[in-house]
């Protein structure tokens, strides 16, 4: 009885994400850059208060240089238990690996993010070979991120998304999003 109870609790939890009644919500609190002011400024890219509920990200920034094939980047994400700014890194990530090979591997999947809210370079599904990311001016225009990635089991709370570009083994650049995970009942 109560192995077969234990079974079906494990199976629910199995189960319960898959059929999730829970509403995954993103609220984006803040953006910074830290470092690498050589290759990229974000100084005017912003998040801002879109109405009563809703912030967005907003503004422009400037590439320096060409995003080659001699850049790697990592994106990794971490998660604040007590909402007071310290964080733990979540098991979660996607690994170093040159930039220009996430382009066609990862961007590709999770640009329908910002599509039509920047004017990021589109990356056609099969691209082969995307490189390097141009350098140049881009705008983000009020950017509410559709919280539609993150997976419904991660805990809600504060969390921050840390890209981190490198090159020759040097950590170069990071750009981190600050941002409140809420669930809800649909
Ligand atoms: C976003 O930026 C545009 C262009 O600068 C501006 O017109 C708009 O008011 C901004 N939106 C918010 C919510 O700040
Ligand atoms: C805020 O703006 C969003 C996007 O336009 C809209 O869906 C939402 O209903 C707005 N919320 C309020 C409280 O006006
Ligand atoms: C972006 O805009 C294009 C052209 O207007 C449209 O075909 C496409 O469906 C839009 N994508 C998203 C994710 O809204």
């Amino acid at each position: 009885m109560v192995t077969s109870t234990t079974t079906l609790l494990a199976l629910l939890y199995i189960l319960l994400p898959a059929s999730n009644p829970l509403k995954v919500a993103l609220q984006l609190e803040r953006f910074e850059q830290i470092g690498g002011e050589g290759l990229a400024d974000t100084s005017r890219l912003r998040v801002r208060k879109y109405n009563r509920t809703e912030y967005v990200l907003n503004g422009t920034f400037t590439l320096f240089r060409d995003v080659d094939a001699s850049y790697e980047a990592t994106v990794r994400v971490a998660y604040s238990t007590l909402g007071n700014n310290q964080f733990n890194e979540y098991p979660m990530k996607v690994p170093r690996k040159r930039f220009c090979d996430m382009l066609v591997d990862e961007y590709v999947d999770y640009q329908f993010i910002w599509a039509n809210r920047t004017s990021l370079p589109y990356v056609a599904r099969g691209t082969r070979e995307f490189c390097p990311f141009p350098k140049g001016e881009y705008w983000v225009r009020e950017l509410t991120p559709d919280a539609g990635f993150i997976p419904p089991v991660v805990p809600s709370g504060l969390w921050r998304m840390t890209v981190e570009f490198w090159q020759d083994d040097e950590l170069v650049v990071q750009g981190r999003f600050y941002y409140r995970v809420t669930k809800g009942l649909l």
